[in-house]
């Protein structure tokens, strides 16, 4: 009998899995010289796995950093999720014991750790053993009135890694701190990599929300399909986002203050030279307290310039992937408007340079009487998620929600324009400009959908209203010691 390795777990199909064919993994190559075809699964089990001591010191050489932060064997295994999952990654999370435990070696990074990026004032969080206290602590050290968009990094990330072909790799919630990569790594040549863009919220009654991490972990995996780089387990990256809030607890803002930003990250690490796939991956969520995304505070209304010449996606592109590379180049025409006073730049398809296709961070709709439009999902644009829960709040207060191509002649006679996108939440339009001409809508204020949009979404988020399409994840307290 041989010893194949177990691959994948489809948990939709029978109990015993058993799979025939090529495995092109190291371990798949040697089950080949030994005449071994057929590779059994026998019974359930995730598709990732806690960091066995075996691999933790495999995974640990291609980190000086983490080799030197995590020089101790972690004696966990692969374990069957869910029932087991907290109490394995307990045993996992023996990195983050060390990271509280071991503050003073950390020190710097781990109780002084907060930087500031973007031209905001530097604040400084000190980070205790308890989660309560210590946002009381951090409460005192960061002025939460004076955050915008900027970085705010915090104590903890999570991290995975995986193979190409391999299982994912846990390690579990550890102090935030820098990369080490080959400058040959498939990331920083090619641009193989996905990102998301998510939020947590403190309500009035001291819980912490997540807002919709499954849409998150959907549109990861399928971006990960479209980027040729294993996807995320849903159940891994649900997991992974928990504990980062859960570990990073005291930098979720006030309630009404703002948020904790999430961002998880997928992204080819391993050395290649040649243009394919990266031969090993990362995954980490790392996560920053933020309050209003454009200047002069959330509700404060932009000004938009409608770009003529450069496109931001094309049809058969991968505009509709939250890749790395999609967002560079608009960088180039974004910065030449904010230089002629514009908040932000619009962006017309591809095609007849005629159809709204979505602004650099957010998609955007428009109003005229009881009809709410945005431009539909035809592979050029982000699949909002704040896009998609304004449609179905939009439809539920009687709005007539159309999800088509939507004209720049149309918008420049529309009531009221908004914008939608994690970071930006709702922004009202106060005007567009378009070959010359701009368009003010309700005076340059906020208009009544917007506001009314963006009080019932973050009433939501908050925990203020009810949630009742089960959109929030409450974050359990999971313990950082083992
Ligand atoms: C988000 O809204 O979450 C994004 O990722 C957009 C980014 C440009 C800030």
């Amino acid at each position: 009998m041989c010893r194949a390795r177990r691959r994948r777990f489809d948990s939709t199909r029978a109990s015993i899995v058993a799979r025939a064919g090529v495995d092109s993994t190291p371990a798949g190559r040697r089950a080949r010289a030994r005449g071994c075809t057929l590779r059994v699964a026998i019974e359930p089990r995730p598709r990732w796995r806690a960091r066995s001591a075996a691999r933790a010191s495999r995974v640990a050489r291609s980190s000086a950093r983490d080799a030197a932060r995590a020089p101790q064997s972690r004696a966990t295994t692969a374990t069957t999720m869910p029932a087991t999952t907290h109490a394995t990654m307990r045993a996992t999370s023996a990195r983050a014991t060390r990271a509280r435990t071991t503050a003073t070696a950390t020190t710097a990074r781990a109780r002084a750790t907060t930087t500031r990026v973007a031209g905001r004032r530097p604040t400084r969080c000190a980070v205790s053993a308890s989660s309560d206290a210590a946002h009381a602590e951090a409460s005192g050290a960061i002025d939460w009135h004076a955050m915008g968009f900027g970085l705010t990094t915090t104590a903890y990330m999570f991290k995975a890694t995986c193979e190409l072909g391999g299982e994912w790799v846990v390690e579990g919630v550890v102090p935030y701190g820098d990369l080490s990569l080959s400058p040959a790594s498939a990331v920083l040549n090619y641009g193989q990599g996905v990102f998301e863009g998510m939020k947590a919220f403190r309500t009035s009654e001291g819980e912490l929300l997540v807002f919709r991490p499954d849409e998150n972990a959907k549109r990861c995996e399928e971006g990960a399909g479209r980027m040729s780089m294993p996807a995320v387990p849903r159940d891994l990256f649900r997991d992974a986002v928990l504990r980062t809030v859960s570990a990073n607890a005291e930098y979720v803002p006030p309630v009404g203050m703002g948020s904790l930003y999430l961002r998880p990250l997928l992204i080819g690490t391993g050395a290649i030279l040649g243009l394919g796939p990266a031969p090993s991956y990362t995954f980490l969520v790392y996560c920053s307290p933020v309050a209003s995304y454009f200047k002069g505070g959330q509700l404060t209304p932009i000004d938009l310039t409608v770009e003529e010449t450069y496109h931001r996606a094309a049809p058969g592109g991968s505009g509709s992937t939250k890749c790395i590379g999609n967002y560079s180049p608009v960088l180039k025409v974004q910065l030449e408007a904010k230089k002629r006073g514009f908040s932000d730049v619009m962006y017309l398809d591809a095609k007849e340079n005629k159809y709204i296709e979505e602004v650099s961070s957010c998609n955007f709709f428009c109003v005229k009487g009881k009809t709410i439009s945005t431009p539909s999902l035809q592979g050029t644009i982000l699949p909002g998620i704040t896009r998609k829960s304004i449609c179905e709040l939009a439809a539920a207060r009687g709005f007539t929600v159309e999800e088509r191509n939507v004209s720049i002649d149309e918008v420049m006679n529309a009531d009221e324009c908004f914008c939608t996108g994690t970071a930006v939440v709702v922004a009202p339009v106060g005007s567009v400009t378009y070959k010359g001409k701009t368009v003010k809508f309700c005076d340059g204020k906020v208009g009544p959908t917007s506001q009314a949009m963006y009080d019932e979404l973050t009433g939501i988020q908050q925990g203020k209203l009810p949630d009742e399409r089960g959109w929030n994840v409450k974050v359990p307290k999971f313990p950082i010691s083992g």
